[in-house]
């Protein structure tokens, strides 16, 4: 006997977010296949303060790539398709896969991992501040900070090692940022102006916020390698800016019916 296999019906909440999800999901699963490991064993040539100076810094990075996500999970509950949920857990461990590649510098370069860190107690506290999407965005943050702290690292460094483990991870960051990009724009198709403005407002804050932050505790370890307060802050505001374009972007295109509203409204 024939029977017709029933296709779950689909769920206009998660129409938009499907689609994406479904992307990122698979992207996430090719991306973790086939990564070339640095080669640990060659020798570090790199004088003794600087090592001294990266392993510290790079520890407190170590720390904060740290984490199985679990409060994330918990509040996605209810609020993701099952692709999102599946795309978030490759990219908590992809995250881990940073935290993994971080130890074996700070072991290179004869430091040693930490446990605590008052950077790592606040961004901790500012992640839980305010449920699922705030969560989000301050990962997104942490993406921000992050890219321009490795970036720096990898431009004034030359150690192979450090430099290819670096290289998988900016390679790594730049596609969280684009997956965050397209969270977000999901949402931002929803909003009024008035709450495309105030997130827009509270998100740079929180941005110029966790980017003193991490100079202070980062700034001297940059400074020993040339860099200025000014060099950070623009390196993060051009990624900053660059997401809130991409956002915007957004506002202006009708999904899957490949027309803008600007088009409308200039041809009517
Ligand atoms: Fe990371
Ligand atoms: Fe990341």
């Amino acid at each position: 006997m024939e029977t017709t296999r029933q296709r779950p019906a689909a769920c206009p909440r998660f129409g938009v977010q499907s689609y994406i999800s479904g992307k990122w999901l698979r992207h996430f699963h090719i991306n973790c296949l086939n990564r070339l490991e640095p080669e640990w064993s060659r020798p570090c040539l790199l004088p003794g303060d600087l090592r001294e100076a990266l392993s510290i810094s790079l520890s407190h990075f170590q720390l904060g790539e740290t984490g199985s996500g679990s409060c994330l999970f918990r509040e996605a509950a209810g609020k993701c398709d099952p692709d999102d949920i599946g795309a978030l857990e490759l990219f908590v461990k992809e995250e881990g896969e940073h935290a993994r590649l971080l130890a074996r510098l700070v072991e290179r370069l004869g430091g040693r991992l930490i446990r605590r860190h008052w950077t790592h107690r606040l961004f901790k506290l500012v992640r839980q501040a305010g449920g699922f999407h705030f969560e989000i965005q301050a990962l997104l943050t942490g993406e921000i900070v992050g890219t321009a702290y490795y970036q720096m690292i990898h431009e004034a460094v030359q150690d192979e090692p450090l430099n290819a483990a670096l290289n998988l991870m900016l390679s790594d960051e730049a596609s969280h940022i684009a997956f965050h990009l397209d969270r977000q724009k999901a949402r931002w198709r929803e909003w009024l102006p008035l709450e495309r403005s105030a997130w827009e407002l509270q998100f740079q804050l929180i941005v110029l916020f966790a980017l003193r932050a991490a100079w202070l505790d980062h700034g001297p370890c940059l400074h020993r390698l040339g860099f200025t307060w000014s060099d950070f802050r623009a390196r993060a505001l051009r990624t900053t800016i660059g997401f809130l374009d991409g956002v915007r972007s957004a506002g202006t295109v009708r999904q899957g019916c490949g027309a803008t509203v600007g088009a409308a409204v200039t041809s009517s």
